[in-house]
């Protein structure tokens, strides 16, 4: 297939997303539009657990995965909206999973066009391939610095749809070391964004955090070390109240800003070195924790000194969290290349790796 609409289908975590795009193979730098796109995101409902609860999120899935397919597919015939269907089967929780991979097997066996079940880190890499600048200049290898809520790997691609992982988390995320240290500081989830807002005014040395395995010279990283320093430190600030909750004002913003520089530092660094050891033409900062602006500002300025002439490739702020067009786009490598699943087959992989 050279010219098509793929509906994109997204419900691995806590986020159901329906997206249409059109993609046409037929030009040098493919066009590619994003048709329709709806993210609904179910944050309300966890956050008052202070994190996702996965049978909360599967059964909130179902009546909007339905509903979010009415309002985007045609009324009169909706399955002819689109020509193929893309789904994020794993890496993710496995219900919610399920929910995503059901509704696009009842699609395709309705309908009878080609599905194709996406891997969700897939999905991240090829949300950078919806900017149209980045499409232009698209060049490999490339290096990708994957930060998610569950995933920190540095992932080698000689082409589309081929990775080698380089590099990876040892233990926590990064997405997870800035959710946790939000809930230290009794920020509430998802903490990635409240502590990049608390920062933004933040002096990110008021606070000394360590930077784990930064001057190791494997790929390797570690996120669970700080995380420990993290408390330490806030239950001393915290001098017998409930853990954190004492910092306010000018403390919660540097303590934001230390924590943010902490792990940004380190992820700036570890893709340096990948970039070095494994030489590149281009970069891509993609996942939940590239909607960062620290880390987005300073990797273009670490990639600017230290790799001159590589690309920096970065998924659109918007883009950045789980959402359904970047699966679609990702279904579109794989269709452009003629590759597809039964639907028969296909099942939900919790814990599918690139
Ligand atoms: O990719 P994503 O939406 O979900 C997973 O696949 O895991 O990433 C969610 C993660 C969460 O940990 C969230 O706190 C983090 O991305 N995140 C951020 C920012 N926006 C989202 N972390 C740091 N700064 C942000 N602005
Ligand atoms: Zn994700």
């Amino acid at each position: 297939m050279k010219r098509f609409t793929i509906l994109g289908i997204e419900t691995s975590c806590d986020e159901t997303s329906v997206a249409l795009l059109d993609v046409d193979f037929r030009t040098k730098v493919p066009k590619v539009r994003i048709n329709k796109h709806v993210v609904s995101s179910q944050i309300d409902i966890h956050a008052k657990y202070g994190g996702v609860v996965p049978e909360v999120a599967a059964r909130s899935h179902v009546p909007e995965t339905v509903s979010l397919l009415t309002s985007q597919l045609k009324k009169k015939d909706p399955l002819s909206s689109f020509d193929a269907i893309a789904v994020s089967k794993g890496p993710g929780l496995a219900t919610a999973l399920r929910v995503g991979v059901q509704a696009a097997q009842t699609l395709a066996w309705t309908s009878g066009k080609p599905v194709v079940g996406v891997n969700h880190l897939e999905g991240h890499i090829a949300s950078a391939w919806l900017v149209p600048e980045n499409r232009k200049r698209w060049v490999f290898p490339s290096l990708a610095l994957l930060v998610s809520g569950g995933h920190t790997e540095l992932v080698l691609m000689k082409d589309f749809c081929r990775y080698t992982v380089v590099g990876s988390t040892r233990d926590d995320a990064a997405g997870e070391a800035f959710d946790k240290s939000a809930k230290l500081l009794g920020l509430g989830y998802p903490g990635g964004p409240k502590i990049s807002k608390h920062a933004e005014d933040g002096n990110d040395e008021a606070y000394h955090f360590p930077r784990p395995m930064i001057h190791d010279p494997s790929l390797d990283m570690s996120f669970s070390g700080l995380k420990t320093a993290i408390r330490q430190e806030v239950g001393q600030g915290a001098r017998g109240k409930e853990q954190g909750v004492s910092y306010r004002g000018k403390a919660l913003k540097d303590v934001c800003a230390s924590i943010e520089a902490s792990i940004v530092d380190v992820l700036i660094a570890k893709t340096i070195r990948a970039a070095k050891k494994h030489p590149v033409k281009s970069i891509l900062l993609v996942g939940g924790v590239s909607a960062n602006k620290r880390l987005r500002s300073d990797l273009s300025t670490a990639v600017r000194k230290e790799l001159p002439g590589v690309l920096l490739m970065k998924s659109p702020v918007g883009l950045a969290t789980d959402n359904a067009a970047m699966v679609a786009a990702a279904g579109a490598w794989h269709l452009a290349r003629g590759e597809s699943h039964d639907w028969k087959k296909m099942d939900a992989e919790p814990e599918l790796d690139l």
